[in-house]
This record gives C-alpha cells, sequence and structure tokens, in this order.
C-alpha cells in the first residue's frame, strides 16, 4: 500500500485498476469482440488474457466516481490524464490488454484502435508511472513465467497480439517487449530463469534490426538462443492465424544462432563480391566478436571465415 505524503491517505492502485479493468472487460461485445474473433483469437484466449473495450471517456469517469476512487490516483497509475485542465481517460475507445507484472499485479494497459487511420496511434499503451516501466515490462510473462522456468526457453515476440496468439498454438512461453527494443532490464530477467531466447520478431526491416540488436545483447551477456526469421510482412500472429502453427514450430525448433545472426546481419549490409567491403565486413564483425566472452567468440571464427571465404588466420580477435 502507498500513502500520499502529508494526509497519509490510503491508495489502493490494485483495487483501481482492478475496477477499470474489469469496465473494460465487461463493455467487450457486438463488433468489438467480432474484431477479435477475425483476428483468430478463441474466447478462451480473450477471456485468458482478459482483453476488453475501454468506452468514452466521460463513461469512464462517471465509473470511477460511482466507486468513490480518487482520480489523482487514477492519474498516478497512468488510467486517466490531465490535458489542458481537463481530465481524461487514456484508453478510449480501443480494445484493451491488461498488463500484468510477474507477481500477476495489473500495472498498466494496452490500447488498439479498430479504426484504421493513418493519423491515429495503432496502439496506446501505458506511460511511465511508479509501477510500470517500459524497459522493463514483458508482456504475457505472468502466464509464461512458470512454463519459461520449467522449458528453459523464452520466446520473445514484438506484439500483445503475437504473445496471445503463441499462447493460443501452446508456444506459452512466448512473452512480448511491446514494440520497444530488448532491454538490459529485460536481459536480467531472461538471465534469472536461465533460459534459451527465442526471438520471433516481425518479418520486415524493423523486426530484422531489432532482432540484430537484441542478438547483440544477449550474446554479450552470454545467453544461448537464436532467432526465427518470418517472410516479409508476416509476423508471428500471422501465422498462427493463417494455420500456419506447424511451420512455425518448425521454424522454433531450428532458430538460427544468435551470433550467427548478427554476423549474418553485419554482412547483408555489403555486397561481399567486393572486396572492400568485405574488409569491411571483417572488421565489423571482428569488432563484434571481441565484445563477448573470447572462449565464445573463438567458436565463431570458422563460421565467418566460411561466410567472409577467407583464410581463419585473417581473423584476430586478440
Ligand atoms: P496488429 O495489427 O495489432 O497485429 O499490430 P502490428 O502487428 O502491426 O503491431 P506492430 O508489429 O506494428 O507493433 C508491435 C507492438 O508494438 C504492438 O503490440 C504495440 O505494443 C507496439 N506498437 C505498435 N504500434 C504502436 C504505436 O503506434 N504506438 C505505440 N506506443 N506502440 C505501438
Ligand atoms: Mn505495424
Ligand atoms: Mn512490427
Ligand atoms: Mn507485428
Ligand atoms: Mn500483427
Amino acid at each position: 500500500l502507498e500513502y500520499e505524503d502529508g494526509n497519509f491517505e490510503r491508495k489502493d492502485y490494485a483495487t483501481i485498476f482492478e475496477v477499470t479493468n474489469k469496465l473494460y472487460e465487461d463493455n467487450l461485445k457486438d463488433e468489438k469482440l467480432q474484431y477479435l474473433l477475425d483476428r483468430g483469437l478463441t474466447l478462451e484466449s480473450i477471456k485468458k488474457f482478459e482483453l476488453g473495450y475501454a468506452p468514452r471517456s466521460d463513461k469512464q469517469i462517471a465509473h470511477l466516481r460511482d466507486q468513490n476512487i480518487s482520480f489523482e490516483d487514477c492519474v498516478d497509475i497512468g488510467i486517466l490524464a490531465i490535458d489542458k485542465d481537463k481530465l481524461y481517460a487514456r484508453q478510449i475507445e480501443r480494445i484493451t490488454f491488461p498488463i500484468r507484472n510477474h507477481l500477476n499485479k495489473l500495472i498498466g494497459f494496452g490500447g488498439r484502435t479498430l479504426k484504421n487511420s493513418k493519423d491515429i496511434a495503432k496502439y496506446i499503451n501505458s506511460p511511465e508511472t511508479k509501477l510500470y516501466s517500459k524497459s522493463k515490462v514483458f508482456y504475457g510473462f505472468n502466464h509464461a513465467k512458470e512454463h519459461i522456468f520449467k522449458k528453459g526457453n523464452i520466446i520473445v515476440v514484438e506484439g500483445n497480439l503475437d504473445v496471445i496468439m503463441m499462447h493460443q498454438a501452446n508456444l506459452n512461453t512466448a512473452v512480448a517487449t511491446m514494440g520497444t527494443a530488448l532491454t538490459k532490464e529485460h536481459i536480467i530477467q531472461i538471465k534469472k530463469a536461465n533460459a534459451r531466447a527465442i526471438l520471433c520478431f516481425d518479418g520486415d526491416i524493423a523486426g530484422k534490426k531489432a532482432a540484430y540488436n537484441a542478438s547483440i545483447l544477449l550474446s554479450q551477456s552470454e545467453i544461448d538462443g537464436g532467432v526465427v526469421i518470418f517472410d516479409d510482412g508476416v509476423d508471428p500472429a500471422d501465422m498462427v492465424k493463417n494455420d500456419r502453427t506447424d511451420e512455425l514450430y518448425a521454424l522454433i525448433k531450428k532458430p538460427i544462432n544468435l551470433v550467427k545472426y548478427a554476423l549474418n546481419y553485419i554482412a547483408s549490409n555489403y555486397d561481399l563480391t567486393n572486396p572492400i567491403h568485405k574488409t569491411k565486413v571483417l572488421k565489423e564483425c571482428v569488432e563484434y566478436l571481441k565484445t563477448l566472452n573470447p572462449i565464445i567468440a573463438n567458436e565463431y571464427k570458422g563460421y565467418l571465415a566460411e561466410l567472409l571465404n577467407i583464410a581463419t588466420y585473417h581473423i584476430v580477435l586478440g
């Protein structure tokens, strides 16, 4: 429990979150529910992940007032926001994805619009609060945690819907970074679980780049794992929705090793038939390998030599 400085007013953030979450869940019906079913989600998944629909702002504020909930507390936890002296709900007419921490406590919401317009953000996530930090949160960790520890692997995806569809396909170690890069704080959680990390980011340029950055961080942290590459424009949610789960299972069984992925990614930015380019790739790859544990780095000398079609003695890591 938190106490406000000075007046010792009790703030039970958990209760406020649960009341709000219930309002959203009860409000998911008709075309809003149909949207999720059309995206391939089962009713079971919708219930398990507590998906909802945020009503108009005035309705939410009236509901909170009826429950004697302090608006100030709601602002503190990112349920309400103040703009030009006016109070409004952060999630308005959006599909809601409650975000729970590892202790299963609500800490924020993600919200997806049903509108198809370039002028509005597709997703609005919780702001940074005392409870919510986007560089720490793994969406779905509350459901995935025990499986991650038991199976010794963690599947990292980009989006909320990817997590839900992965779990629906029994890939229950999936969590999402919710569109942001994998951070050192995420790595700490993976380390604690002693898990292999399997990156399943979107098959677009942004996804491949994010997988590269994550591969570097993970390999530097001596975490084992690999990268799954999807066709351009395809993400894990699409794979499950389009009955490509067998393909997905096969890909996850044989991901590209993290270090090899990083080396390949570096090479992909150059023309290897050009000798000058080749020396640049070699330099960049060696620089990366030097940031790894030398014992690990040494294991990839042969791979890099083959990739560049050069002799291993040209690869000097020491
Ligand atoms: P769907 O159409 O719902 O499947 O989304 P998508 O697959 O196009 O999502 P995308 O791959 O673009 O993004 C992955 C995740 O990044 C989402 O689940 C969100 O958490 C986050 N994200 C996406 N778009 C936005 C945005 O406009 N603003 C913010 N803050 N986050 C976003
Ligand atoms: Mn997108
Ligand atoms: Mn994406
Ligand atoms: Mn996506
Ligand atoms: Mn998607």
